[in-house]
């Protein structure tokens, strides 16, 4: 009987052993323990046992029933173990892996050059204002003295709104917006987007980038403007900037000028970038036209003012040496990670 019992026990050892799902192990289960199995069999034959025996083999049996179920449970548990074990692999992260790297963003060369300016400004007390980049007629032209019959305002240049209005050319308007809602002293730039109806190409885009600047005041005097532009000069294209100032025309101001700087480069000797002149021409400023004045309707006789405004990708190509303004907006990586 104990021989039967331990071949019995091997094989169903051998066959859980061998089970490779759950499935088959259910099969293991009703093979060996199930009503029909050899292991209900030989309970039922308990019977024929001899009565003194009767207990012992009894208990033989009962053992051999334990044994098998608690394989089974093992195997089961295993089993489960194997899937998690299966999956967690598929899901492991190789921490010796190098990692991806995170591409730092950086400031776009435009506005590092508006943050320049717009600093250096600052240090002498000039404070930020801006104006709507969707204007009228009247803050565009009229009130900054530019008449009907002045070109700037020919649909070439400008390009009108089906409502009347109109994309603003230049940043000089804010200066009335602002006059209008302060007395003086005022003292403000403001920077902001322009826009033009011009041929695209590598010196010219339909948008653009300027800063204006305007100082009214008591007794504000040409002398001012110019060690204004000076400091500027020396702030932003370096100690030694030298500046030029050539008489101009803006219908806003009277009298008129070009700044020029000698140019960073060369300092004068001349090269590819200043053309050979040794100056690099980077905005135009005067003293506010008393037409202007009286739009703001502040008087001439009492105030006076300066004003300038400087086109950022101008001076942004100066500065980096850029040939073609339309990188500014193309948004190339490429271009942009430069900076
Ligand atoms: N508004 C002018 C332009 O767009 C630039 C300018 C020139 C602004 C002279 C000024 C100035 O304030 O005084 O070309």
């Amino acid at each position: 009987m104990q021989a039967k019992i331990s071949a019995l026990k091997q094989n169903a050892f051998n066959d859980i052993a061998s089970a490779q799902d759950s499935n088959a192990l259910e099969d293991c289960r009703i093979k060996w323990l199930g009503k029909k199995s050899e292991t209900s069999q030989l309970l039922k034959g308990l019977k024929d046992v001899a009565p003194d025996q009767r207990p012992a083999v009894g208990a033989l049996i009962n053992d051999l029933k334990n044994e098998i179920e608690s394989t089974i449970n093992a195997r089961r548990t295993e089993m489960e173990f194997e899937v998690i074990s299966r999956q967690l692999e598929g899901e492991a992260i190789d921490v010796t892996l190098p990692g991806k790297r995170q591409g730092l963003g950086r400031v776009h060369p435009l506005t590092q050059t508006l943050d320049a300016v717009i600093n250096i400004f600052h240090s002498l007390g000039f404070s930020v204002a801006e104006g709507p980049e969707i204007e009228s007629e009247y803050y565009n032209f009229d009130a900054l003295n530019i008449p009907t019959y002045h070109p700037a305002r020919d649909m070439q240049d400008t390009f009108f709104l089906e409502n009347g209005k109109l994309l603003r050319t230049h940043t000089s308007p804010v200066q009335i917006r602002v006059m209008e809602n302060r007395t003086p002293p005022v003292r403000v730039i403001a920077p902001g987007r322009v826009y033009r109806n011009e041929a695209i190409n590598a010196r010219s885009y339909c948008l653009f980038h300027q800063v204006e600047g305007f100082y009214v005041d008591q007794k504000v005097t040409f002398a001012e403007l110019k060690g204004v532009l000076g400091f500027f000069a020396q702030e932003l294209f370096g100690k030694g900037t030298k500046i030029k100032l050539r008489p101009s025309y803006f219908p806003f101001t009277e009298p008129s000028l070009e700044c020029d700087i000698s140019c960073f480069l060369c300092h004068g000797s001349g090269c590819r970038v200043c053309k050979y002149s040794g100056w690099l021409e980077i905005l135009g400023a005067g003293m506010i036209h008393p037409e202007v004045l009286k739009s703001a309707h502040y008087d001439p006789e009492k105030y006076q003012g300066y004003a300038f405004g400087m086109g950022i990708e101008r001076i942004t190509m100066l500065l980096y040496g850029i040939n073609d303004i339309r990188l500014f907006f193309e948004n190339d990586i490429r271009f942009l990670s430069q900076f």
